[in-house]
């Protein structure tokens, strides 16, 4: 009787698959059509799981550190498909690098192509995909929904995006593929510096000119960190309203604990064995599953 009056975030169901109401769904349609080029390098994640901080990597790594000038928007150089739609990506310049939140089936391929897929623990990523719903009034209309509310709605998969699983379980099967690079949040914070080398020689080109430089490195480091990237909050976000939570929030591995239940904690545990059995997955978050 409960669940009949929670409240849920409003999306675009666009057949069966959801939107944020805020999203054009014009740039979802046009974006389903973006034909993937060979040169093409696309950043794919599920919401929440490090995608801002992973794109701003990417784009010091481009620029040797140096960080963005407060006339250069991040979302210019690497843009989120599904909300601007192809014909705007199709004005960049090659090589680009596109940030999409697509699963795989919907994500455009070309075997030439490179994925840099960042995942990140669900408990995590379900509080952060709260406070991200919240905050965004214009996309979701769910200012005063609970974390109970939203957590029922992450664990039924009916949230903008799909199901976290569903979005996880096909890349995490490519993962060794040639042209994947699967990274995951956790070992991002754990030490960024090994990550930015395997970026490096993933994506090759300009991009190992930053690694054989160690200043430059530690630059990409402290200009990508937490607290540089907390000082320039409405850089990240200029759509969030002042009394919610910043748009680059905790940034920390674990915080879940301030926000399940046991029994939320049990149900996801579940939900993850079921969904991830018969594959490695729980050894990327071995102090949550205690593998
Ligand atoms: P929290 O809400 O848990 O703090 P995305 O960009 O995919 O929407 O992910 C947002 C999450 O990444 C937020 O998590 C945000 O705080 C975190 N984040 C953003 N910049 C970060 C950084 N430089 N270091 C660590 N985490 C960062």
């Amino acid at each position: 009787m409960r669940s009949m009056n929670r409240k849920k975030p409003s999306y675009y169901d666009h057949d069966g698959f959801l939107m944020p109401i805020g999203f054009p769904i014009e740039g979802f349609i046009s974006a389903l059509r973006y034909q993937a080029q060979p040169s093409d390098v696309f950043l794919v994640t599920y919401p929440k799981c490090g995608t801002t901080w992973t794109q701003y990597i990417l784009w010091l790594m481009q620029h040797q550190g140096e960080p963005l000038s407060p006339s250069e928007k991040l979302e210019d150089y690497i843009p989120h498909l599904e909300e601007i739609g192809k014909e705007t990506i199709e004005k960049l310049r090659q090589p680009r690098v596109i940030k999409t939140h697509f699963p795989r089936q919907l994500t455009p391929y070309h075997p030439a192509a490179k994925y840099i897929y960042v995942a990140r623990n669900p408990f995590d990523c379900v509080v952060s995909f709260y406070h991200h719903t919240r905050g965004f009034i214009q996309h979701y209309n769910f200012a005063d929904g609970t974390f109970d509310d939203f957590f029922e709605c992450f664990i039924r998969g009916e949230v903008d995006f799909g199901d976290y699983f569903d979005h996880l379980l096909p890349w995490y099967e490519y993962r060794d593929e040639e042209n994947v690079l699967f990274l995951t949040y956790e070992n991002m914070k754990a030490d960024l510096r090994p990550i930015i080398i395997k970026i490096a020689n993933f994506l090759g080109g300009d991009y190992l000119n930053c690694i054989e430089n160690e200043e430059i490195i530690n630059k990409i480091i402290v200009n990508s960190s937490l607290k540089s990237m907390k000082k320039d909050q409405q850089r990240w976000s200029s759509k969030r309203p002042k009394n919610m939570p910043p748009f680059v929030r905790k940034g920390k591995v674990g915080s879940w604990k301030d926000y399940f239940s046991l029994k939320q904690q049990q149900r996801l545990t579940e939900k993850f064995k079921i969904r991830t059995a018969g594959t490695a997955l729980e050894t990327l978050w071995p102090k949550i599953f205690k593998t």
